[in-house]
């Protein structure tokens, strides 16, 4: 299926409860042929008003991130595990991962980028266990790339602190800006 009609579909989804509160669906944004994917949680406040991925305060910062690594943010592709805020930015529960995961694997399978970073213990651990990798802990695994076989080659998973968990704590915004600046130097 084209990505256009995936989205569209994506967009009137009412597959798990999520949608009852949401604004707008967060599908993703950037090209559908880029190397490198990052996912995040779930869309917050700003991005639910807005239909669009990390454009808040933690989206502020990882522009930085991005920049850091010499990388802009219109070459990557910028998408969440669940493409709807929950009420109050709670956790997404495992039903609405769940429920929603479909969307996620096709975009990996669509845009099969070279290396996916997952921004956050959460987002992490999600798709540490969908390509049957052990999560020990996001203070032990970030910024260590995994290298995984998929349907269309080789993929590596790098995960990384949440940005907006370092806006707040100085040497976890060090350690983020480090961790990127050395992922992401072979890419
Ligand atoms: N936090 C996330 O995990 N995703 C967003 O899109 C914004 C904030
Ligand atoms: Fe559908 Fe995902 Fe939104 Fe739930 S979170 S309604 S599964 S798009």
């Amino acid at each position: 299926m084209e990505f256009e009609e995936v989205r569209k579909q994506a967009e009137s989804c009412m597959k798990c409860d999520l949608w009852k509160t949401r604004t707008n669906v967060v599908f993703g944004e950037g090209p559908a042929n880029a190397e490198i994917m990052l996912i995040g949680e779930a869309p917050g406040f700003y991005e639910d008003k807005q239909g669009k991925p990390f454009v808040g305060r933690a989206g502020k910062f990882l522009d930085e991130l991005l920049k850091a690594a010499n990388l802009r943010r219109e070459e990557v592709y910028i998408t969440n595990i669940v493409k709807c805020r929950p009420p109050n930015n709670r956790d997404p529960t495992d039903e609405e991962v769940k429920a929603c995961y479909p969307y996620l694997d096709f975009q990996i399978n669509y845009i099969k980028p070279k290396v996916i970073i997952t921004l956050g213990r959460h987002a992490s651990r999600v798709i540490f266990e969908r390509y049957n990798l052990t999560f020990e802990g996001i203070s032990k695994e970030h910024g260590k790339p995994r290298e995984v076989s998929n349907l269309f080659g080789k993929l590596k998973i790098i995960p990384m602190y949440h940005p907006a968990a370092a806006i707040y704590n100085q040497s976890l915004k060090s350690v983020l800006i480090e961790d990127f600046k050395k992922a992401l130097k072979n890419v």
